[in-house]
Order: structure tokens, then sequence, then C-alpha cells
């Protein structure tokens, strides 16, 4: 197919042919980094800013090592170290980094929906790397694209994301996503972190984890943030843990066949124990790993549309 989309805002807005080129083209892009040459001239003369405006390790770092094996030429921006800090406005800023005949934006914001205002005021194209609760397109993408690898096909296959749903971009892009390839979705926790209202997307909402997770292929556990604690969503991290994490005492409730992931950091202890995270079922380096090619994928078919009015 022809990529079109200057943008990757979310998957929500791909199709499921959009999203498998993405994974076939990230497949190819994942050779490049196993040679003794890991890199190739695609993105030749092509500039690309890196602006987080909220921490990052894995993406920004994923994102920048894409971007060198692809030969662009690269800038690197943060919040802390930028004019926004003297009031200039978002927009402002990044209408200021277009100027500069910039070909892509990889921007990462706490603001829900920040990059699609952005992606409709610039010409350029812009790159979601997580945008508050709403979505995190590579990460979703990354995740899918471990799946496939390990089951070679979504149809049918049945993904357990466990945690804190409701505040949570991982979980809802992995369903957008998931959902489109053909998998079954369901939201496992508390009430509290993963309201009924999420069953209008399509996904299952589980509230007791041995049932949401017993016949599941894969199990995404997610980050539990202390802060929802203090603001009421669970009584103690410890009883969150012995109901809803991923431990010596509930592993027995998954298949013996099943991937466990997440999309890191880990808070080792609460969501997910070590033996589990560094066990033989756990797939969370490898996809840090396939990160790397999934963002290669992005960024070659998106700056291969170019600027709108070129
Ligand atoms: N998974 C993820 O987005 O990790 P970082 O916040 O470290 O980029």
């Amino acid at each position: 197919m022809t990529w079109t989309k200057k943008d990757l805002l979310d998957l929500y807005d791909l199709s499921a042919e959009e999203i498998t080129t993405i994974l076939d083209t990230a497949a190819e892009f994942k050779k490049v980094s196993q040679r003794n040459v890991k890199k190739v001239p695609a993105l030749r003369g092509k500039t690309v800013v890196n602006f987080f405006v909220e921490p990052s390790t894995r993406t920004r770092v994923s994102f920048e090592l894409a971007e060198q094996r692809l030969s662009a030429d690269i800038v690197n921006m943060s919040a802390d170290s930028s004019s926004l800090l003297k009031g200039e406005t978002l927009l402002d800023t990044v209408r200021n980094i277009e100027a500069l005949q910039v070909d892509l934006i990889v921007m990462r914001h706490r603001a829900t929906g920040a990059q699609n205002f952005i992606a409709r005021n610039v010409s350029c194209g812009v790159v979601n790397a997580g945008d508050g609760a709403h979505g995190h397109p590579t990460q979703a993408l990354l995740d899918i694209f471990t799946i496939r690898e390990k089951f070679g096909d979504l149809k049918d296959l049945h993904v357990a994301i466990v945690g804190d749903i409701l505040h949570s971009r991982v979980a809802r892009s992995n369903a957008w996503g998931l959902l489109k390839l053909g998998a079954k979705v369901t939201f496992v926790g508390p009430a509290t972190l993963v309201p009924r209202e999420f069953e209008s997307i399509g996904v299952r909402v589980c509230h007791d984890l041995e049932e949401g997770i017993r016949d599941a292929n894969v199990v995404n556990l997610l980050r539990i943030q202390r802060e929802r604690q203090e603001a009421g969503f669970f009584p103690s991290t410890g009883e969150y843990s012995r109901f809803f994490g991923l431990n010596r005492n509930t592993v027995k409730f998954l298949r013996k066949d099943a991937l466990v992931m997440h999309p890191g950091p880990i808070n080792r202890g609460v969501e997910l124990d070590s033996e589990i995270a560094d066990g033989t079922q756990s797939v969370i380096l490898e996809q840090v790993t396939n990160g790397l090619a999934v963002r290669m994928a992005v960024l070659f078919l998106v700056s291969g549309c170019g600027r709108r009015n070129a």
C-alpha cells in the first residue's frame, strides 16, 4: 500500500492495513540493527526534532537511535531548556521549529491532544511519542509487533492488560490496535481504575485477576503510579499488589505459554515481581528492542509523505 499520512497521532486513526504496513516495514528494519553497519540512508537530508515535554528513557533513546540509523539530522529539545519556561506558547514554539525547515517533530507532552493540535497547525510531520492519558501509538505498535513475532497472527488471540487503565495511554493505544487486528482484549484491575465504560470501545472489563488472565495468551502489566494511591484509587500499594500484581502467589493463574509484557518503567514488587519480570515468560526487553525497529518504520513511512505543500 502507499502511505499517505504525514503524522502518526494514534492507532485509532489507522486502518488494519496501515498498522500491518508499519509492522511489515519494522520487520525489515529490524534486520538493519542486526548488521555490523547499523545504518541506512533512508532519511538522509531530512531533519527531525525530538521535543520531549515529559520524562522518557525508552521512547526518547529509541527514537534518537532510530533517526541515527536512518541517517537523519536530529536535534533534541527538552522543555526545561526551551523558551516555554519564559512563557512562549507551545504553538509558537513549534511554529518556530517549523520555520527552520524541519521535516518531522517527534513530541511527548503531558496534555491530552497536544500533538493533534500541533499537527493541525504545522505542515511538517508530527509523531506522537505519548500524550497525556490519551495515546502512545509507537508503544502499542511495538507491543503488537512483539506479539505478532511470537504468535504469527493477532486474530482471536486474547490479550489481558492489567492495571491503571483509566490513566494509561498505553492501554488505549493497545486496545485500538489489537481490536483492529482481530485480537480480543480484556482490561483488568480494580473498578476505580477500570470503569465499565471501557466496554463501549469493544474490550471486556474484569475486576478479578484470575478471571481476567487465566486464558490470556498475553498479559501486559501497567505501571501503578504511587500518586494514585494518594488520590484514593486503591487503599495501598501492598493491597494492589496482593490482588492485581503478578507475583509468586498469582503467577499460577497464568497460562504456561503466555507472554508477560510491560511497557516500562516497572515498579518491581508492585505490579510485577522480579522473578517474573526477569523470567522465561517475560518479553519485556524484546519489546524494547522491537521499539527501535518500529520507530524506524514509522519515521520512514511518515517522512516519505513529506510536506503538504511540497
Ligand atoms: N514505555 C515508555 O514510554 O517508557 P519511557 O517513558 O521511558 O519512554
